[in-house]
């Protein structure tokens, strides 16, 4: 079969490799037929994930066909259509069983497309197939589900959950990206009063009005901190979210927020960010981390299939399945190319 492979920072080919096989009892084998690219790919190509090595088979995010099961998966038939999530749950450890798959400590967790094979491949092995799959729902489409994977949720459990977003809140989203756009997606389904998109870029702002925030800010020309105190009566916002993975980010979202707010941190972190607690100590400030977990990807169906919510304005580029190096250009040129995301589908 084919396979997208990493070789080392800035190396990845498009080649054949042998196709996966059942391990444990517990696995399946999907056939791949839509997947995705995400930031976290770029990383690993840049280099930033040590624990991705040589000759891994990327990607964490697909919509496919059952092929095979082991002895153990019971919920899993061989010709089911699939939803592969970017978090694989044991479903029996101590996180699993509270629903925290991201930390699961049973062999799940981010694994696929990082410490074994992933989705950007014909076919991929899927570890406890009942607990890390979900089956395709009627009404919903194949690319609308395979924002499901993990953009979504993210934004949504990481940002809106964790930042505690509730009706009348300003909402100030640091980092207009998919997993900010996401975010602001997850906030409206609260009725706050204002959702206050911040970026660098003014492609990504113009995409973050068609995601619900009422208020942009270039914060390359702007004062964002500025703009939100007079949105707020001096104040602050009651949630900040950052949604870009740097210490500036961080910082400002620190500041953004009013007292007794919530800070909902989503970005991956490379370098030490300060924490000025000497301005924090007094201001009864809620921050928060987190990996997502997926939890919520049950409730974002049935928001897709009410209708209440369209995964599928996300996609901007198609290709076909085995247009890797195309995509890929497309996606890592984001700021010139309008990129969200890219689907590749086989044809
Ligand atoms: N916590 C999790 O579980 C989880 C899951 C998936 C992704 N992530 C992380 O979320 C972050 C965002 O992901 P993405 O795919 O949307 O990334 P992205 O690179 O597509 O988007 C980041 C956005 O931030 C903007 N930006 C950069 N510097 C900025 C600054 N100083 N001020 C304001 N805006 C700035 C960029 O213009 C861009 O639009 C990444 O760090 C990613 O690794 C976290
Ligand atoms: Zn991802
Ligand atoms: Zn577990």
């Amino acid at each position: 079969m084919k396979a997208l492979v990493y070789h080392g920072p800035g190396r990845k080919v498009w080649g054949n490799v042998p196709k996966p096989e059942i391990v444990d009892a517990t696995d399946a084998i999907v056939r791949v037929d839509s997947v995705t690219i995400c930031g976290t790919d770029l990383h690993i190509l840049k280099g930033d994930v040590p624990a991705v090595t040589d000759g891994r088979i990327l990607g964490h995010e697909a919509v496919g066909t059952v092929e095979s099961v082991g002895s153990g998966v019971r919920n899993v038939a061989v010709g089911d259509r699939v939803l592969v999530s970017c978090i694989t749950a044991c479903g029996a450890c101590r996180y699993c069983r509270a629903g925290s798959y991201g930390q699961c400590i049973g062999g799940g967790g981010w694994i696929l497309g990082h410490r074994i094979d992933g989705t950007q491949a014909d076919y991929v092995r899927v570890p406890f197939a009942d607990t890390s799959t979900y089956p395709v729902p009627a009404g919903v489409t194949d690319e609308q589900l395979l924002m499901m994977a993990d953009i979504l949720p993210t934004g949504y459990e990481v940002g809106v959950l964790n930042g505690n977003v509730g009706p009348g809140d300003v909402v100030a989203i640091v980092g207009a990206g998919p997993i900010g756009l996401s975010a602001m997606m997850g906030a409206r389904l609260y009725s706050p009063a204002h959702v206050v998109a911040i970026d660098l870029a003014d492609s990504r702002l113009e995409a973050a009005k068609g995601f619900g925030a009422d208020i942009v800010i270039n914060n390359g020309r702007e004062d964002a901190l500025a703009i939100v105190r007079d949105l707020t009566d001096g104040l602050g916002a009651d949630v900040a979210v950052e949604a870009v993975g740097v210490p500036a980010t961080f910082e400002l979202a620190t500041q953004l927020v009013r007292p007794g707010g919530h800070v909902a941190n989503i970005g991956v972190h490379g370098q030490p960010a300060t924490l000025h607690l000497e301005d924090l100590w007094i201001r009864n400030v809620t921050i928060r981390t987190g990996l997502v977990d997926t939890s919520s990807t049950p409730t974002l169906l049935r928001l897709a299939q009410g209708h209440q919510i369209d995964p599928g304005r996300f996609i901007t580029h198609r290709f076909d399945l085995d247009q890797f190096d195309e995509a890929y250009d497309i996606f890592a040129r984001a700021g010139d190319t309008g990129a969200l995301k890219v689907v590749l589908a086989r044809v």
